[in-house]
């Protein structure tokens, strides 16, 4: 059996012309395909640059030429990244193909005038993370980008947390700079420089639909492509979008679920972390334990929900967002299920000693003025908990909004809405009495933002006792 795998594994790799004995040990080697037209280049010192890195192929195409058959999804599949070193004028032949590559996540590299291709295509310059038009119709007032041959400045390593810029150090180049032109706020640059001639941002990571993406402004001809510290960041910047170099905090690309949730607008309706505000709660255990949860997730966010303020997002996002979308939300539903393993009997003497049975209850099954706490761990979560424990903040349910109201005798009286309408109002005192009164016998009833419930912090409730705390509430729902 398993020298039969070994054999047929054998028999693949000579077939595709790689010694088998070396790909056992080192990694296959990236396949690239780099993309030129539209700007005069020194190709062989160019091409040279790629042939120099170690375990990286590629596949030279030009616009024009060969290169729109290979951007189709099909034929690009085979290749880990794609090098984009073109200053083509029209991409209509070929852009709908990139963006369908970016949403199945192919990496993407762009040098140095990659900046100024498709002029006219605000997608485009959007997926670089930047845009740069050269050169305007005369009499127009579009910005223009310029640039500057055989400028010497130092480039600055700005983020040298950076899986593409690690242990390297700031380097002095001779290049034509540009300046000018637009980079997407969100970009992560990383490569700065401060000479006047030149824009301030070089270099940047940055994320397209699903790809990550890197701009590199520099390298006009044979004097950059030699610079061992450009050609650093090339080779590193290739084995970055092709997912071969480790992520650091600097340059982390968050998932695109997460993203799509922040940008289509569901955070004010569902909370910054979906655990529920005028929408519910989408990370419920509830809601994840049915067996079609994922469809059902998927199918709610494409039509909405008739009748309720959910709207439909069928026309808003693409298929594959949403799917990213519910993904993202059942994947961060499972992680926060786990047990806390905290001391629960410290946590039941912490709950009682710092005084959340007085608004809670002896148990945290509900108390006078506060509502109950046991089932929480599990439908909202761990964290969910903390951030209400530390700062309570203003999104409190109706039922539990704190009114103050100052009665025709001059009494103020402060505590938690039970009930309201137009003529009368319910609310709990801080004793814990039960309050009816007519809202014409009183002078004012003023809705406070702040919750009744106080904020612990540090000082009062360490962060270890916060876990057990959190550990008898678990425990205390079973
Ligand atoms: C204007 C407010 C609003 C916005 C914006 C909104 N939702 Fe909703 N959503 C709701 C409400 C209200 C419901 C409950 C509908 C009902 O009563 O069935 C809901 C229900 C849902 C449900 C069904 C939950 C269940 O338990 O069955 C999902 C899933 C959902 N929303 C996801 C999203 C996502 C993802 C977004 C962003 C793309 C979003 N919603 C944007 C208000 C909103
Ligand atoms: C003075 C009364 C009071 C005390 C003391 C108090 N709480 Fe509260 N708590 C409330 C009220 C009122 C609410 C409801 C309003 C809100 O959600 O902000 C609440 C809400 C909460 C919530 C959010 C419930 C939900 O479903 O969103 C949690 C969690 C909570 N309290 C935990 C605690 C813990 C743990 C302690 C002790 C460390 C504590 N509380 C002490 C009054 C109190």
């Amino acid at each position: 059996m398993l020298t039969h795998r070994l054999i047929a594994i054998t028999t693949v790799l000579l077939g595709s012309g790689v010694a088998p004995a070396q790909t056992a040990v080192s990694p296959d080697p990236l396949k690239i395909l780099l993309i030129t037209g539209g700007h005069p280049f020194e190709e062989d010192a160019f091409t040279e640059m790629f042939r120099s890195i170690k375990n990286v192929s590629f596949t030279h195409v030009r616009l024009g030429g060969d290169a729109e058959r290979k951007l189709k999804p099909e034929e690009a599949k085979t290749y880990d990244a794609l090098v984009f070193y073109d200053m083509n004028q029209r991409c209509e032949a070929y852009l709908n193909d990139l963006l369908a590559l970016m949403e199945q996540g192919k990496g993407a590299v762009f040098l140095h005038h990659a900046i100024g291709s498709c002029p006219d295509n605000a997608e485009y310059g959007y997926l670089v993370g930047g845009r740069a038009r050269f050169g305007k119709p005369p009499g127009s007032a579009i910005t223009t980008a310029k640039f500057k041959a055989n400028t010497s400045y130092r480039a600055h390593i700005e983020d040298r947390n950076s899986a593409i810029t690690m242990g390297m150090s700031d380097f002095d180049v001779t290049d034509e700079v540009y300046s000018n032109y637009f980079v997407n706020t969100d970009a992560h640059v990383f490569l700065t420089s401060d000479n006047p001639l030149s824009a301030r941002q070089l270099a940047w990571t940055w994320q397209y639909k699903k790809s990550p993406i890197v701009y590199i402004q520099l390298g006009h001809d044979h004097v950059t492509y030699e610079n061992p510290s450009y050609r650093s960041l090339v080779e590193r910047a290739i084995f970055w979008v092709s997912g071969r170099l480790a992520n650091t905090a600097g340059t982390a690309v968050t998932m695109p679920g997460e993203k799509l949730y922040g940008s289509l607008g569901c955070a004010p309706c569902h909370g910054n972390d979906a655990r529920g505000a005028r929408g519910p709660d989408l990370k419920s255990p509830v809601l994840w334990s049915r067996g079609d949860a994922k469809q059902h997730v998927v199918d709610v966010i494409k039509n909405g929900v008739r009748g309720t303020e959910m709207p439909p997002y069928a026309n808003v996002a693409a298929d594959w967002e949403i799917r990213e979308l519910a993904t993202f939300l059942g994947r961060s539903a499972l992680a926060s299920r786990k047990a806390i393993s905290a001391d629960v009997r410290r946590g039941r003497e912490v709950y009682h000693s710092v005084g959340c049975a007085e608004c809670h209850g002896p148990t945290g099954r509900e108390g006078s003025l506060g509502p109950e706490l046991t089932s929480l761990v599990t439908s909202k979560g761990v964290d969910y908990l903390k951030r209400k424990i530390r700062q309570p903040g203003s999104d409190t349910p109706f039922n539990y909004a704190t009114v103050s109201v100052v009665t025709k005798d001059g009494r103020h009286l402060t505590g938690v809405r039970r009930n309201e309408d137009t003529f009368s109002l319910q609310m709990v005192d801080r004793s814990g009495r039960l309050h009816l009164f007519l809202k014409d016998e009183l002078r004012n009833v003023i809705h406070e933002r702040k919750s009744m419930m106080p904020a612990y912090d540090e000082s009062r409730l360490p962060p270890d006792a916060l876990l057990d705390l959190l550990a008898y509430l678990q425990n205390a729902s079973d």
